[in-house]
């Protein structure tokens, strides 16, 4: 088995912890590879057109993008190493396994991005627009978009994988997995073109609020550059929502139906039609924003350059949220829960028990005895179900037991992977230590 030593977090959980830092992650690197190419499109624009007012513009638009990139995308990136290593290793690591080139190859086009940015940001002074050598800055900030495309490229394989590995699954990992299979898997092409123009219509959003900003007492500068980041913005859509519903077909049926509740959570997702209708006001008030801002430039109030953003903003984290959730109870479809339990160890975890097989975990609880069942009970606790609930924070699960007797939480932990709760593993162990875990819980309550 692969497990690990146990790393906790209280109150805030596992889940929301990595939220934190994946979702801002998420912004910013949609926002970087977008803005890249938004960027290459307005440079050949302004020299196109031998426009020096809109080249101004498009060097403070990158001026935001490299602050973002370098500083929030950089940190948040690395933040997203830390934590999944300490939150699933197990995942990680088969991940690594499979992956461990196509990663490298992305370590390294990564730093190549950085190095053209940096290069694009310290030399766009001393090339000024009408000059020759604005030529060779414009191939520079196609290098750039290339770069940072191809990062993308590499991620999305990896994230299309953990939702649908395809015929990876078939092959013999890990004596002889088919590295093919993984990289090619279903939701790869499609995700990655959805994510290629969302990208674009993020930064070129983006791009047009920070021209509402910058432009306040230049109004015809804002109205050839908000039209000019519209139209990129307008264009996106259609392969947007086209690659979109291409990737949307790819998810497991399982994962098709966990979309409410992944939207809104449990309660909420009984609402019916809830789901759909805080999606489509979302949508409506991005598009009246943007039209707004697009067809009324020099009027347009700073009201809806933020509804924009705010809309904008919360469909991207929304969809991120939602594309998370689903997956569950995997965290590699098919191959690996969410609490970093393999799909094919279930049943020997269910036959010889999960204590005898762990690594991480003393001698004195490998054997059940009536002194030490409830602290054997905490440990399988900490084992597989503190990956999604704490004690008492976020989910807590003294509060999903409360008013249960022992009886009635040993029944439950029997069907975690329930039609009402299909999002849960199934509980890896014998049925003594499923009575371990239950006499664990009922303490919960009498506090
Ligand atoms: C993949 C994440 C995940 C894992 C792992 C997980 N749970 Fe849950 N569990 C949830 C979610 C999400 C809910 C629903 C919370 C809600 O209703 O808002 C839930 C709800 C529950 C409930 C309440 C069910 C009901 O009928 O109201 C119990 C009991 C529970 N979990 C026990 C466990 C135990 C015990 C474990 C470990 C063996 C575990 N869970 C592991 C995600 C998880």
């Amino acid at each position: 088995m692969f497990d690990f030593p146990i790393f906790d977090m209280p109150l805030v959980g596992h889940r929301l912890m990595f939220a934190f830092d994946a979702i801002v992650h998420v912004f910013v690197s949609h926002a970087a590879v977008g803005g890249s190419i938004v960027l290459a499109l307005a440079q050949w624009m302004a020299i196109r057109n031998n426009d020096r007012k809109f080249d101004e513009l498009t060097y403070k638009v990158l001026f935001a993008l490299f602050i973002l990139a370098t500083a929030v995308g950089a940190l948040t990136g690395i933040g997203i190493w830390i934590h999944v290593n300490i939150i699933n290793p197990a995942a990680i690591g088969a991940l690594l396994r499979v992956f461990f080139w196509k990663w490298f190859i992305e370590w390294i086009v990564f730093n190549i991005e950085m190095i053209l940015l940096l290069m694009l940001f310290l030399s766009w002074k001393n090339r000024p627009l009408g000059t020759p050598a604005k030529a060779g800055h414009f191939r520079l900030v196609v290098g750039y978009a290339v770069a940072s495309w191809l990062t993308m490229a590499i991620i999305t394989a990896i994230l299309g994988f953990m939702m649908t590995p395809g015929t990876w699954l078939a092959s013999d990992f890990p004596a002889k997995p088919d590295y093919i299979a993984s990289l090619f898997n279903p939701s790869w092409m499609p995700s990655l073109g959805f994510r290629t123009f969302f990208a674009i219509v993020w930064a070129a959003a983006g791009a047009m609020i920070l021209t509402w900003f910058y432009t306040r007492d230049d109004l015809e500068t804002r109205e050839r550059a908000i039209r000019f980041f519209g139209k990129c913005l307008y264009i996106s859509v259609v392969p947007m929502i086209v690659f979109g519903y291409w990737y949307y077909l790819q998810f497991p049926e399982a994962a098709k139906s966990l979309f409410a509740i992944g939207a809104l959570g449990n309660k909420l997702a009984a609402v019916p039609g809830l789901a759909q209708k805080v999606a489509i006001g979302l949508a409506v008030l991005f598009a009246l924003s943007s039209a707004y801002l697009f067809f009324n430039p020099r009027r347009a109030p700073m009201l809806a350059a933020i509804v924009l953003l705010v809309a904008s903003g919360t469909l991207i984290g929304q969809m991120e949220r939602v594309r998370e959730f689903v997956r569950k109870p995997y965290i590699i479809y098919d191959y690996m829960y969410a609490n970093g339990v393999r799909v094919q160890d279930m049943p020997l975890l269910k036959k010889e028990g999960y204590l005898k097989n762990a690594v991480f975990l003393e001698d004195e609880y490998r054997t059940i005895t009536p002194q030490n069942k409830v602290k054997v009970g905490e440990k399988l606790y900490y084992f597989q179900c503190r990956y999604c609930h704490t004690i008492n924070g976020v989910n807590a699960i003294q509060d999903r037991v409360k008013g249960w007797d022992e009886q009635a939480i040993y029944h439950r932990i029997g069907q975690l992977n329930s039609p009402a709760t299909p999002f849960m593993p199934p509980f890896a162990g014998t049925d003594e230590e499923r009575a371990a875990l239950a006499a664990y819980l009922a303490t919960l309550n009498g506090k």
